[in-house]
């Protein structure tokens, strides 16, 4: 139990529209595409808790023990997540994949199964996807992907809270992606579809996102009034784009390609050029870890444009979300 639990505000009548559903109740979520109808629910919820002070968060993780594996490092996600389960009143373990059996060859079915039995959701940051996925099939607890290099939902739903805060209608919003069409670029064509903003990736040949990925995007999007596509001139997805956004060039996994990566991208650094073209009330956005001078030219971080710093804050808000929807009742 949290040690907060007994001077905790009765929740009014009217928090209960935002409470979890029941529907994502039980759901692995590893890429969002297994639950696209409900990345609205979720950010609605997000806001909600992001209303509030975070001392008086509702208990909805009470008793709750969630296994935080990380096998690749990490900043935000590590301590995102634990604050967040902490003021849900549930208890985050975080755990370094070399402190643990499965760093020493343990198979990752028994460290499911066994995990199954010791706690109530389990996030994982690994390198391929497919780690995760054989996570997940053989837990009998939600697992929430921290990151592959293939996806990264959790930072998806960051960032469609993010633009829903400074665009309140998100129907139509061009999000700008520019650069290596990696796991965070993924996520983000998944969220924004399901947010139905119209996102536009450019990335040159070779750093494109799966066409299957962006395929479902557009198809996905449409209907919500948004689209996905990806270009070669950054120009022309800067051009009327309510949302610059940029990462990395050299993702984690990729610094042996780091002089090629550098060269090739080097034409879709996000900066004064490419804003000058988007819309006068744009926001720059990135994930974080920042390369200044690479990515993003030095100092547009610290612009009065940037949203990087709210994005970071609301991978709390987000993923405390994501889990009171999986552990729901
Ligand atoms: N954006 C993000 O996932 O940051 P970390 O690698 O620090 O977790
Ligand atoms: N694309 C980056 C994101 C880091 C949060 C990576 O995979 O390293």
């Amino acid at each position: 139990m949290s040690d907060r639990d007994d001077d905790r505000e009765p929740m009014s009548t009217s928090d209960a529209a935002f409470l979890p559903r029941a529907d994502l109740a039980g759901a692995s979520i590893l890429t969002l595409r297994e639950t696209p109808d409900a990345v609205p629910a979720v950010i609605e919820t997000a806001r909600w808790l992001k209303g509030m002070p975070r001392a008086s968060w509702p208990a909805l993780l009470a008793g709750k023990p969630v296994a935080l594996i990380f096998e690749r490092p990490s900043t935000r996600t590590r301590v995102s997540f634990d604050v967040g389960v902490r003021h849900l009143g549930g208890h985050p373990l975080t755990l370094n994949s070399t402190d643990l059996q499965m760093g020493r060859g343990e198979t990752i079915r028994d460290t499911a199964l066994v995990l199954s039995r010791m706690v109530s959701a389990v996030v994982l940051r690994t390198g391929p996807h497919a780690v995760i996925d054989e996570l997940a099939r053989h837990a009998t607890v939600p697992v929430i992907n921290g990151l592959t290099y293939e996806h990264h939902p959790c930072q998806g739903l960051a960032d469609v809270l993010t633009i829903s805060e400074r665009f309140p209608d998100t129907r139509g919003v061009r999000v700008a992606y520019l650069g290596d069409g990696n796991n965070v670029c993924v996520s983000l064509m998944i969220a924004g579809a399901a947010m139905g903003m119209d996102v536009v990736a450019a990335c040159p040949e070779g750093y494109r996102p799966p066409p299957a990925v962006v395929e479902w995007a557009a198809a996905f999007g449409a209907p919500r009034g948004g689209g996905a596509r990806v270009v070669d001139d950054p120009r022309e997805a800067a051009v009327g784009a309510h949302v610059l956004y940029t990462d990395t060039w050299v993702s984690m996994g990729d610094d042996a390609d780091r002089d090629r990566r550098l060269r090739d991208l080097g034409p879709y650094q996000l900066n004064e050029d490419l804003a000058s073209v988007a819309r006068p009330e744009v926001v720059f956005m990135h994930c974080l870890p920042a390369h200044h001078g690479e990515e993003i030219a030095d100092g547009l971080l610290y612009d009065a444009r940037s949203a990087a710093w709210d994005q970071a804050e609301n991978r709390i808000h987000a993923q405390a979300a994501l889990l009171a929807h999986v552990l729901a009742g």
